[in-house]
């Protein structure tokens, strides 16, 4: 069983480069899918979510070349195998991206139910809403996602309204949209900046959507994609969590390569909470050399506060002055953190999607299990800025979504470590 050793208190300093966009990427790879030729997709974050989605292009039979650490090569021109393999599609949530490419490819698709963090329900209806609404059949049964359009290869498109802002059903609906034969409409569609870097990815290859980060998208379908070359934006989440890091250790870090546009949500909560946070191009420089405040906090979509960013600000709020509250707006249950960093000391009470948290002189070190991506992030966090030793396992989850966290943390002064003892990861569903 591997594990992360963090000795808390110590202040950081120094640089962080942030690495491309987990939420983008495993949108992305899989939109090769509806390219004739090859895609260079480059800072793409070395994590093990990406290592999924490439592995199960693989199986489906596309060529996979890694260029280097951060660059990527897709060509799925000659793809064959349609059927999309049950064990490594149940891992990850952004599998079920595989239906609405495959679907605008192929017009036929069957992909197993996709896995994922464990945050509540996680229905797809609105992902299958689209697709019906655009001219396919869908059914859900044994485990499996079939999708088809009846009686040709192409989807006509249409009009979807969907009855909540889901950044999956929309990056899903614009993947089926981009090959259809008419014109696809989205409305109510989510705004994060993932859906514009997916649009921006289509129509660098030739896809023609426009209205992406508003919340009406419309897509014209277009006969092919050619191949080309693309940069993945920078993970607004993680530069968020390093941010978080810094407000709950104290010290003084510069955050490169972020789109300081995309951290406005992250970046007011910092400041009321009397965190220094200036803007440059394309870096952020934290300082926090006194004590913070208290703050209230609502999750939203985009451009509200993130849902990905909620376990990491209660462990900065969790040693700040006062008593803050915390609204989650998107998930059903993401506070199962909680237990965990009461173990820390953390005085948190949950009703609901409201947490109230009185935040303590000092967290102290404890053992504790990270129970999915972000909650395992907000972990090391709370074990910076504690006392004595934490120990937290179950960083699979943390890997998924995380390039070399702990390299990253180290070269600032944090004192964490990898240590593997006798025993085993109880790796199960992830995603
Ligand atoms: C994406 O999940 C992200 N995952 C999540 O990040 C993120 O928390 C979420 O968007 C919200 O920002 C990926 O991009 C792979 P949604 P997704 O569809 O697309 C309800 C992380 O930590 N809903 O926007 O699955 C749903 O239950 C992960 O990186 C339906 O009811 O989220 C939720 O309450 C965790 N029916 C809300 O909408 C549907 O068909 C938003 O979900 C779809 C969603």
């Amino acid at each position: 069983m591997t594990k992360y050793v963090i000795k808390g208190g110590n202040p950081l300093h120094g640089t962080i480069h942030i690495s491309g966009a987990k939420n983008a990427a495993v949108a992305i790879i899989p939109a090769a899918l509806l390219v004739d030729g090859v895609c260079r997709i480059e800072n793409v974050p070395q994590i093990s979510d990406v290592t999924l989605i490439l592995q199960i292009l693989r199986e489906l039979g596309a060529d996979v070349r890694i260029v280097n650490r951060s660059t990527v090569e897709v060509d799925c021109s000659h793809i064959r195998n349609r059927q999309v393999p049950y064990e490594l599609a149940r891992k990850i949530r952004a599998s079920y991206y595989l239906v609405g490419a495959l679907l605008s490819r192929f017009g036929w698709a069957e992909v197993p139910l996709p896995g994922g963090c464990d945050l509540g329900g996680r229905p797809i209806d609105q992902h299958i809403k689209g697709f019906v609404a655009m001219g396919a059949e869908v059914d859900v049964r044994n485990g499996l996602i079939y999708a088809r359009v009846p009686d040709r290869c192409r989807l006509p498109g249409g009009q979807v309204y969907l009855d909540m802002v889901s950044v999956g059903a929309t990056m899903n609906i614009m993947l089926a949209a981009a090959l259809a034969q008419g014109m696809t409409v989205i409305e109510n569609a989510a705004k994060e900046p993932h859906i514009v870097d997916l649009a921006n990815f289509l129509n660098s290859m030739g896809a023609d959507i426009r209205g992406a980060g508003t919340d009406v998208i419309k897509i014209h379908g277009v006969e092919r994609l050619r191949g080309g070359s693309y940069s993945i934006i920078p993970d607004q989440i993680e530069a968020g969590t390093y941010m978080a890091a810094v407000a709950a250790a104290g010290g003084e870090v510069l955050i490169q390569n972020v789109i300081p546009k995309h951290l406005d949500c992250i970046t007011a909560k910092l400041v009321e909470m009397g965190v220094d946070v200036e803007e440059q191009d394309d870096a952020l420089l934290l300082r926090r050399t006194s004590a913070m405040g208290r703050v209230n906090v609502k999750t939203m979509p985009y451009p509200g506060f993130p849902t990905d960013m909620q376990p990491q600000i209660a462990a900065a709020l969790c040693v700040a002055r006062g008593t803050s509250v915390l609204t989650e707006g998107v998930w059903d249950n993401r506070y199962r953190y909680v237990d965990e960093f009461r173990r820390m000391g953390a005085k948190i009470q949950v009703d609901g999607k409201v947490a109230v948290i009185e935040g303590v002189e000092h967290l102290t070190g404890a053992p504790i299990h990270a129970c999915d991506l972000r909650a395992g992030a907000a972990m090391i966090i709370a074990g910076l800025a504690a006392q004595g030793t934490t120990e937290i396992d179950g960083i699979y989850h943390i890997e998924r979504g995380y390039e070399t966290i702990v390299d990253k943390l180290a070269a600032v002064g944090a004192d964490i470590r990898v240590v593997t003892v006798p025993g085993e990861d109880m790796q199960s569903q992830v995603g």
